[in-house]
């Protein structure tokens, strides 16, 4: 993303409205997906227009899928499943840009199809570590070349039938998960994956939507979770209705929250356990938020929804287990501003994940923060903020990661004076429509 564009926030005097909410970037990036693997179509109602799935959407026609955008956003994809994949013979490259969902997936997908594929990413994507995913994809047989770092450009040398394998990944990632999962539908035999923190499981209820037979467990202590999927078995086409994004609406979360004079209502957000970790911990900071279920539509896949209002509160400060960190992991730059006006100290623990992101998220939220007046540290793997410290607009630098960005937007409301934001077109990465919603919301 450009890196040179400023957006200016100004502080608000109050929130009022119903911000609207991309569709969920994590689902629509594996409806996309899925509906390659399937021999058909498949309609995705409510898909992000976020640049990461158009970039899903340019890979999955790439690689031979026709995909179409109608007037009122819902994809159509048309595909002749994996045995119609384009590209083995002549060593394609996929340019899966800021994307990492989208390159760790395709790499779990193209390690069971004889042929090879290059593919690379953006100068951030290329920073981003792939030996988690490469070393499962070459036990079980595929063939994974990286850069002597461990970083895109990769190379799949697919192959088929792959081996299933029991593997235990060393971090908590749905991506790492999912990929292991993708292959393991290729491979002979039963491939289980055995995480110690679970994760978003999108992929494996949006498997079994599409007739996949996929069996999960939780482990014995709770926190985890074993999964597990049988090779061999074809990915049917299907329809798909997509939440609202759960990561975008904890920007509106923490704003409603953490602002003296706000009351902000959000539709139709996606709640699945993996993804509701931001919910819980404002509950558990004092927030005032309402919860109310909805059935997404008559053609829902397994994921949970609810409308969600929230409306100013005192916070106050909570230690915050890693396993409990794992299911809020892209909301924590956001949950560290919500931090800044609670009462006491806020504690993220175990965290280091966050510096490998689509950029160094703990070095941008001490720096930014701390360049707006709140009190911010870093030990080891933790971050530890103490508040309620009054934020002072201040120049940051988003460092092109959009939930930087729209983060320090949110700061911005919270601050007085003005905060300007570089790299802010990268909030366009998740949700393009970040910012006239923000100004839609103010007063
Ligand atoms: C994602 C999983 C998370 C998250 C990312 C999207 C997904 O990454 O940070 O934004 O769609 O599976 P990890 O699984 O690597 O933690």
């Amino acid at each position: 993303m450009a890196t040179g564009n400023v957006v200016e926030v100004a502080g608000a005097r109050a929130l009022r409205g119903a911000p609207s909410l991309p569709g969920d970037k994590s689902i629509s990036h594996r409806a996309l997906l899925l509906a390659l693997l399937a021999d058909g179509r498949s309609a995705i109602k409510g898909a992000s227009e976020g640049a990461d799935v158009r970039t899903t959407a340019a890979v999955i026609e790439r690689l031979g899928a026709q995909v179409q955008r109608l007037h009122d956003g819902a994809l159509i994809v048309d595909s002749g499943g994996l045995g119609a994949l384009r590209g083995g013979r002549d060593r394609r490259t996929l340019d899966c840009q800021n994307a990492g969902t989208t390159l760790r997936l395709l790499a779990g997908i193209l390690a069971g199809v004889p042929g090879s594929w290059v593919l690379d990413g953006d100068a951030s994507l290329r920073g981003r570590p792939m030996a988690r995913v490469a070393e499962p994809l070459r036990a079980m047989g595929a063939g994974v070349g990286a850069s002597a770092t461990g970083t895109p450009p990769l190379q799949i040398e697919g192959r088929s039938p792959l081996r299933a394998i029991d593997w235990t990944p060393a971090v908590a990632s749905a991506q790492v998960k999912s990929a292991i999962l993708l292959a393991g539908l290729r491979a002979e035999g039963t491939t289980r994956v055995h995480e110690p923190t679970a994760t978003r499981d999108h992929t494996e209820r949006m498997l079994r939507a599409r007739g996949v037979i996929v069996r999960s467990r939780p482990s014995e202590d709770g926190f985890g979770a074993i999964t597990a999927i049988e090779g061999g078995q074809d990915v049917l086409p299907r329809d798909e209705a997509v939440p609202g994004d759960a990561s975008a609406a904890a920007f509106w979360l923490v704003a409603g929250a953490a602002h003296p004079d706000a009351a902000l209502g959000l539709t139709t957000v996606g709640t699945n356990p993996g993804r509701r970790g931001a919910i819980d911990l404002l509950v558990a900071m004092g927030a005032s938020l309402e919860e109310r279920a909805v059935l997404l539509a008559a053609d829902d896949t397994g994921e949970p929804a609810a409308d969600l209002r929230v409306r100013s509160a005192e916070l106050h400060g909570i230690d915050i287990d890693p396993r409990l960190a794992a299911v809020a992991i892209d909301e924590i730059p956001v949950l560290a501003v919500a931090a800044t006006q609670a009462r006491g100290t806020t504690t993220f623990r175990g965290v280091g994940e966050l510096r490998v992101k689509e950029s160094d998220r703990l070095a941008g939220i001490v720096e930014g923060l701390t360049a707006l007046g709140a009190k911010v540290s870093v030990a080891g793997d933790d971050v530890r903020v103490v508040g309620p410290t009054p934020l002072r607009g201040a120049a940051l630098d988003g460092r092109g990661d959009h939930r930087l960005v729209m983060a320090f937007a949110v700061a911005g409301l919270l601050a007085s004076g003005t905060t300007s934001i570089t790299g802010a077109a990268s909030a366009a990465i998740s949700d393009p429509g970040f910012f006239s919603q923000l100004e839609r919301i103010r007063s």
